[in-house]
């Protein structure tokens, strides 16, 4: 009698334990990383949110060195083809919400995650995309991904350069808390200012925090700013060879700080 109490009671209990990881795994990290600095941030994401992580992969993989990825990337458009993706360990219909990691590959999403969004249909899904660039391509890369999923919900994305990559926990802590995927408050930042003309000092500026990136990224034209924690964020409007980008730079308050850009955006 007593036996087959406890064997009920165990039965519940791990009914019980199934339901509560079925309900805690609404939320996936599904990511492309090729040399690491997606993995950092797709493994915070974890961290912070508890999601199940899933790092995906091509069956050729791409092999780590930045010149030949170059060159076969090139070799692959040139031939109108994407890299096969391998199967993936989870399957998404026990997902909902689902952060969907990459680099920045030519202004857009790497190549094996434009593969992977041509092989798996995420309609339905809510996709939150985070990304790592050497200077950019996050607005660029969610159009895309809103372009070649339609049915699927895009929404507001995270997006961090390789230099930066130092101060993504604290915005990913910002990002998530924000857009209610965890708990905790965050204070609204204030708009910025009018963009005005810049002046010699925010021209100075802005030659310090984009001068040692290994591209010429233009010649300032206007800017306005606005406080965030701890630091003063500028927004420049920017002539780039006759087409105009918009940099954003964050100068810290304190004492010797150097000027940062953090993303462009194009
Ligand atoms: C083939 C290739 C193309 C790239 N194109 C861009 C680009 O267009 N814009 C950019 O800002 N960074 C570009 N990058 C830099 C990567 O986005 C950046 O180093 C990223 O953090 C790498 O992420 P991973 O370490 O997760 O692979 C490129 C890198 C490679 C290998």
């Amino acid at each position: 009698m007593k036996k087959s109490i406890i064997a009920a009671v165990a039965i519940c209990m791990s009914l019980i334990g199934c339901t509560t990881k079925t309900q805690e795994s609404k939320s996936l990290v599904l990511y492309y990383s090729q040399t690491g600095t997606t993995q950092a941030v797709a493994e915070e994401i974890g961290r912070l949110t508890n999601a199940d992580i899933e790092r995906m992969d091509v069956e050729e993989p791409y092999s780590g060195d930045f010149g030949q990825t170059i060159a076969r990337c090139q070799e692959e458009t040139a031939k109108g083809i994407l890299p096969t993706v391998k199967p993936l360990n989870v399957n998404l219909d026990d997902y909902d919400t689902i952060f969907l990691g990459y680099p920045i590959w030519f202004g857009t999403c790497a190549n094996p995650m434009l593969a992977l969004l041509e092989s798996v249909d995420f309609s339905g899904k809510k996709i939150v995309p985070f990304c790592t660039f050497g200077s950019g391509g996050l607005s660029t890369s969610v159009a895309d991904i809103r372009k070649k999923e339609p049915n699927a919900e895009v929404l507001e994305g995270y997006g961090v350069r390789t230099a930066r990559i130092a101060h993504m926990p604290k915005e990913l802590d910002y990002f998530l808390k924000k857009n209610g995927y965890i708990a905790g408050e965050v204070a609204e930042l204030p708009d910025f200012t009018e963009q005005k003309p810049v002046t010699e000092e925010e021209k100075e500026l802005f030659n310090i925090a984009c001068g040692d990136y290994q591209f010429p990224l233009g010649t300032p034209v206007t800017v306005g700013s606005r406080p965030i924690e701890n630091a003063t964020e500028y927004k420049y409007t920017v002539d780039s060879n006759g087409a105009t980008s918009t940099i954003y730079v964050i100068l810290g308050n304190e004492e010797g700080a150097k000027p940062e850009f953090t993303q462009v955006v194009r």
